[in-house]
């Protein structure tokens, strides 16, 4: 676009149901603020496939500078991508991939390491290595529920007397998981371990078992490790979940490479982020460095605030003045 001042960055969001989606939202907003010649624009599919195609078609034909697409599916997702980078649009691609590698860059943590680290943590936990487990999947057709699981199954399958009793598949909402669930623990009470995909369905299988007289014998792993209020740190810290394991939203490296991608920069294909698990033993340092992290976001954010107010005023007073010369 030749009007174009700075630079547009689009991005097609899956959804912004859940607050790890919010919050990644809300890192891309921040990292975008501190670059004055990048504007953001967000496009929420709100889970619907149909619509995040016509999304990321809008924002070609907008001709934006740089795409980031988090994707709901691979497949489906695929082809539209394809239309963007054949159209000469860098595109980034943000937490689930797509299928091939028709893209500019990926960024994300590994989720097949994610998924080892959850089945580490239940085999140092296990007593004699013994145990029983469900294992609770997020949507199918989403890489990141299919690299979990295969990075949890590579570790249990391993062992002989550590066994996936029951798999649910769920399509990581809470409430996904009920009727699976309950379907299992109805043929049998014989669980010592829940995996389940990320922190959300992790509450929904609790309140199941919760129902069953259950939750106490259980021992829940989950993934995402948010910050905030009925983020998985804090159910950690309550002794809800044993262990979750973090998965960083990688909002503000996606703004990041997107700026080094507009300033012609080589850039790494895959941008993979640090994951680490986090149980009673290091739950209080995680939640004081997010402490610190989120002080200082809220800090930016107020700053920015004032500033666009100053921005405003100014203005007004501007075309006041203005308004008088020519009076
Ligand atoms: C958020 C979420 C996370 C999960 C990720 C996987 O919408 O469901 O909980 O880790 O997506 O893509």
């Amino acid at each position: 676009d030749e009007e174009r001042e700075g630079y547009l960055i689009g991005f097609s969001q899956a959804m912004t149901t859940d607050n790890w989606r919010k919050e990644m939202n809300r890192s891309m907003r921040i990292e975008t603020s501190l670059h004055p010649e990048l504007d953001l624009e967000v496009l929420d599919a709100a889970g619907n496939i149909q619509k995040q195609i016509e999304d990321i078609n809008l924002l070609i034909d907008k001709k934006v500078d740089v795409l980031i697409v988090s994707p709901i599916q691979s497949a489906p997702i695929t082809p539209i991508i394809e239309k963007a980078m054949s159209e000469g649009i860098s595109t980034i691609v943000i937490d689930r991939k797509i299928e091939g590698s028709n893209y500019t860059a990926y960024v994300g943590a590994n989720n097949v390491e994610v998924g080892g680290n959850a089945a580490k943590y239940i085999l140092s936990h296990a007593s004699h290595k013994k145990g029983n487990i469900i294992e609770i999947k997020g949507l199918a057709g989403s890489s990141p529920a299919y690299e979990r699981s295969l990075g949890f199954r590579n570790v249990i399958n391993k062992q002989t007397n550590l066994k996936i009793i029951g798999t649910v598949q769920g399509d990581w909402e809470k409430h996904s998981v009920e009727v699976g669930l309950k379907k299992i623990l109805d043929s049998t009470s014989n669980v010592n371990y829940i995996f389940t995909h990320n922190d959300r369905m992790a509450q929904g299988a609790l309140e199941v078992a919760r129902k069953k007289g259950l939750d106490d014998n259980i021992i829940f792993v989950g993934v995402d490790g948010l910050y905030g209020p009925s983020g998985g740190i804090q159910l950690v810290k309550d002794g809800i979940l044993s262990a979750t394991i973090l998965y960083p939203t990688g909002g503000s490296e996606a703004i990041r490479l997107a700026k080094n991608l507009l300033q012609n920069e080589v850039v790494e294909k895959n941008n993979i982020l640090k994951t680490v698990v986090i149980d009673s033993v290091n739950v209080d340092i995680m939640q004081n460095q997010f402490n610190k992290l989120n002080q200082q976001q809220t800090d930016i954010e107020e700053q920015q605030a004032i500033i666009r107010e100053q921005i405003t005023s100014y203005n007004t007073q501007n075309s006041l003045i203005q308004l008088m010369a020519f009076l």
